[in-house]
């Protein structure tokens, strides 16, 4: 099939380039011609795992193209697929200027059949207004369908090829026949629904996953109070099939640029047809306070915020979550900031995100480290907020040495007691008991 592409963030880029894996010819658009640019010379512009070489190989086949001429790639497809950003406007809910201009270019450039896929997440009833603009330039038959994307950052093309299901939300027989047959070597799983069960499914997927996480995380808090410990909580939970295992990893919240986004954009969707969503009002604070936390391991064992003043803290991991450069929405931003308004000295560290950090919250007493020991150098404290696989592998016996207090506030709780054995390290984390030599620290988190 030939197909089209337009927008090339996470979802445009990985599908595009996943599509083309698949045998399809794809042609990727995007407005900014220094994207476009990077991507003709053979490079990536995000950090995804396994993207570069898949898209080398598809490139070299000459199945991936990337261009900016919409009207051009349009015009050379039977599928285009729409998965520009829908960034949250100042209520929450989500802009669609990208989406309606993206609509008006494919109505421009209809000449002949075609089916309009919408892959950006985008609140229900979006691809009827979709439908209409494009409606309204062209007097070509065209179908318009609804396919949401589930990927995750971090395991982008992993998700994209081995699917859990397809949803395709379509109401022509000809588009239903057409997009199974675009994904039928990925997954028997293909439901096939109305439009807005489609745009709905995505919403409500993204939601009900941040209500699990907020969960576990309200439990973790009352674990911590009452001296349980939440990873057993969430093992003996998950073992029932009708919970699952997954998400429910306590920590200091969810980020990135999906949950927040659409979380917040549900609320709204869900208030404009006079709904009050209250549990999903509930998820969303409780995922604001929830990265706060560390704060509050902080004041308990170095003293109040205002003791802080000049004092060092090391900090392991930027991003929101580890295998990705993004930072949008990720807790360390709110934590460094609390830290530096409150005098202390942010020692930062990521493997990759440093630079996309630096570009959101620049500040003259944020110190860059090259590593993770450089970060603990003379701090009272290190808080690890990304769980990055480097981090799991530490040497703490080294950065023990290195520090001027042993003490780790694990925000992701990676790690168990047997790492801290021989050491002198006080250990916190999320939902648990303290460990390690201060007790007398650990009596005053558990009040
Ligand atoms: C998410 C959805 O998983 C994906 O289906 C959707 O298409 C986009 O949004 P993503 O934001 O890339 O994907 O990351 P994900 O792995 O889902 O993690 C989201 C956030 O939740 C991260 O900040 C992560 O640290 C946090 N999380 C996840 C937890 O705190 N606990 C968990 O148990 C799982």
């Amino acid at each position: 099939m030939n197909i089209a592409v337009i927008g090339t963030g996470y979802v445009g880029l990985v599908s595009g380039v996943c599509y083309a894996e698949l045998g399809n010819h794809v042609i990727c658009v995007d407005k900014e011609k220094d994207k476009i640019r990077v991507l003709q010379e053979g490079g990536i512009p995000i950090y995804e795992p396994g993207l570069k070489q898949l898209a080398d190989h598809n490139r070299e086949l000459g199945r991936l193209q990337f261009t900016f001429d919409t009207l051009e790639a349009v015009r050379q497809s039977d599928v285009v697929i729409i998965a520009v950003g829908t960034p949250p406007g100042p209520r929450g809910e989500a802009d669609l200027q990208y989406i309606e201009a993206a609509a008006r270019e494919i109505g421009d450039a209809m000449n002949g059949y075609k089916v309009v896929v919408v892959k950006s997440t985008v609140p229900v009833g979006t691809n009827e207004k979709v439908q209409q603009i494009v409606r309204s330039r062209t007097d070509q038959v065209f179908d318009i369908a609804s396919v949401p994307e589930f990927l995750r950052e971090g395991s982008a093309v992993r998700d994209t090829l081995y699917p859990d299901r397809i949803v395709i939300g379509a109401e022509s027989p000809q588009a239903v026949e057409l997009l199974k047959q675009l994904h039928q070597s990925l997954t028997p799983e293909i439901i096939v629904t109305d439009i807005r069960s489609a745009e709905m499914i995505k919403y409500a997927s993204n939601a009900f996953l941040a209500t699990k996480i907020s969960f576990i995380n309200e439990i973790a808090n009352i674990c911590e109070k009452v001296g349980a410990d939440v990873t057993e909580v969430a093992t003996g939970m998950g073992l029932d099939h009708r919970i699952g295992p997954h998400f429910l990893q306590a920590g200091i919240g969810y980020g990135g640029s999906c949950f927040p986004k659409d979380t917040k954009a549900l609320i709204q969707i869900a208030g404009n047809a006079d709904y009050d969503f209250k549990l999903l009002k509930s998820v969303v604070e409780v995922n604001r306070q929830q990265r706060f936390g560390i704060i509050d391991k902080l004041i308990a064992t170095i003293g109040p915020m205002q003791r802080m003043e000049g004092k060092k803290v090391g900090v392991w991991g930027l991003a929101f979550k580890p295998d990705t450069d993004d930072v949008r929405e990720a807790p360390a931003l709110d934590i460094v900031q609390t830290l530096i308004e409150h005098g202390a000295i942010p020692k930062v560290y990521d493997p990759v995100a440093m630079d996309n950090f630096r570009s959101v919250l620049d500040h003259p007493s944020i110190h860059w480290c090259r590593s993770a020991l450089e970060a603990a150098e003379e701090a009272e404290a290190i808080c690890l907020l990304t769980e990055w696989k480097e981090f799991k592998q530490t040497d703490f016996k080294a950065v023990e040495q290195v520090m001027l207090r042993p003490l780790l506030i694990d925000g992701r709780n990676i790690f168990g007691p047997q790492h801290f054995k021989d050491t002198q390290f006080l250990y916190y984390s999320v939902g648990r008991p303290a460990f390690g030599q201060g007790h007398g620290a650990m009596q005053t988190l558990m009040g």
